[in-house]
């Protein structure tokens, strides 16, 4: 029986079976389970498939991964336009992120041309230059704060590095992208770091206009879009973009997936052993530790799985549910390398999905198999226990590490 006045807050449309309690940025199930996306998985037992929360100003949530499959690539029912739970109307667009078909192909392009298999393979020199030099920071102390250390810095230095921004100026970097996805952060404080990260990224455009270099920024400087170059507002949108989406995301998915290994010592000698299965590995830590929900706005009215969902109404893609989908992953909440017809969304699909996925995968590989060469044999600290967060992006922090000092 729904309690009267919950049942007030929820839409006529929305049937009593459809009503179940979960909140998109804290809820209760992670905190009991001590795991994100093993919290997540209870909703496959308790909740209906397709369900409505009435949480955080009322949504819908699915949590099967052929559903969103359908959903996501869905561009006539749902829109990309806003993108934030609760719904905020709003004009700012994110350049290619919040743009619908037609006009989003052209500008995806613009950025599809540089994250190909050919520009993402020339990248790996640098990238495992900077996965060293920060083990290098760390090695000798024989402990540290992974997420900070290490999960954050080496995709900041590899955007910095990819973007041609100066790289003497990494610790005001660091301390930008700390301060916007800092769950402390308050949403004026935010404002005003949203402010200085459009200033930075308008300073190096104006740089390279003037004198360009062989680095991304310039590549965008001579972009086009309808046979027309990029106007300044487009080139600061998609520079903001890259900015926030290719930072936190790679930081979490890295503490998630060393948070798991540092507890797992057969994995370790496993990785160092055979450093070969370590694709795999990435791909199944993609999976087991998904960290994105993904919104869409329903634009058109649209039965799925009996929900009548409604224009106007949010949606939420689970996409660490479809990685823990005991419908497709059978034993879901096993890590296993060897898993055989894998499936997980952890990029999302569709037209949206994510354009540095190559990056972030070879990302991921490249530190793991420089850490395990280097550091083959680690531990989380005794006593410790990491900070586990929800919400748009999951984020795990404080993972404090230790292994032998070398001699
Ligand atoms: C593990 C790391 C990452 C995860 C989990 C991730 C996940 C996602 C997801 C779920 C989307 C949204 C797709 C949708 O709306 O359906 C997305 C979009 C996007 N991502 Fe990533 N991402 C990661 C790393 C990166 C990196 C390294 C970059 C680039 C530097 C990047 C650039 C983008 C861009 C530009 C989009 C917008 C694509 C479009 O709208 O067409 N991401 N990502």
């Amino acid at each position: 029986m729904i309690d009267p006045e919950l049942r007030k807050q929820v839409p006529a449309h929305v049937r009593d079976d459809q009503i179940v309690m979960y909140d998109y940025v804290s809820d209760p199930r992670i905190a009991k389970v001590g795991d994100v996306q093993l919290g997540m998985h209870l909703l496959h037992e308790e909740a209906p498939d397709v369900f409505y929360s009435p949480c955080n100003g009322g949504f819908w949530v699915v949590t099967r991964l052929d559903i969103m499959s359908k959903i996501l690539p869905d561009t006539d029912h749902f829109s990309n336009k806003e993108l934030v739970i609760p719904r905020i109307v709003s004009d700012a667009v994110m350049i290619p992120l919040n743009l619908d078909p037609p006009e989003h192909l052209q500008y995806r392009m613009v950025l599809m041309r540089h994250f190909d298999p050919k520009s993402i393979r020339a990248m790996e020199p640098f990238i495992r230059a900077w996965a060293n030099k920060l083990i290098d920071k760390v090695i000798a102390q024989g402990h540290c704060e992974f997420a900070e250390e290490i999960g954050a810095a080496f995709p900041v230095s590899v955007f910095m590095e990819l973007m041609g921004y100066p790289l003497d100026q990494f610790e005001e970097f660091r301390r930008i992208v700390h301060a916007f996805f800092a769950p402390e952060t308050t949403p004026e404080e935010r404002v005003k770091v949203q402010t200085k990260i459009l200033e930075t990224v308008a300073v190096y455009f104006d740089e390279r206009r003037k004198e360009p270099r062989d680095d991304l920024v310039s590549k965008l400087l001579q972009e086009k879009v309808w046979d027309r170059p990029l106007t300044t507002d487009e080139l600061n949108s998609i520079g903001f973009l890259l900015f926030l989406a290719g930072l936190d995301t790679v930081a979490n998915t890295l503490s998630f997936t060393f948070n798991y290994l540092a507890q797992d010592q057969k994995m370790q000698e496993r990785l160092g052993a055979h450093p070969e299965i370590i694709p795999s590995f990435v791909e199944e830590a993609l999976r087991r530790f998904s960290i994105v929900q993904q919104p869409r706005l329903v634009k058109a009215d649209v039965e799925i799985n009996g929900a009548q969902m409604k224009a106007g109404e949010m949606v939420v893609c689970s996409l660490p549910l479809a990685g823990m989908d005991d419908h497709r992953n059978p034993m879901p909440e096993v890590f296993d390398v060897d898993r055989k017809d894998r499936a997980h969304l952890a990029f999302s699909v569709g037209p949206h999905t994510c354009v540095g996925n190559q990056l972030a995968r070879l990302e991921m590989r490249i530190l793991t198999e420089e850490w395990v060469r280097r550091i083959p044999h680690f531990w989380r600290k005794a006593g410790t226990e990491p900070e586990r967060r929800i919400g748009g992006v999951a984020a795990l922090s404080k993972l404090f590490l230790e292994w032998p000092k070398p001699n």
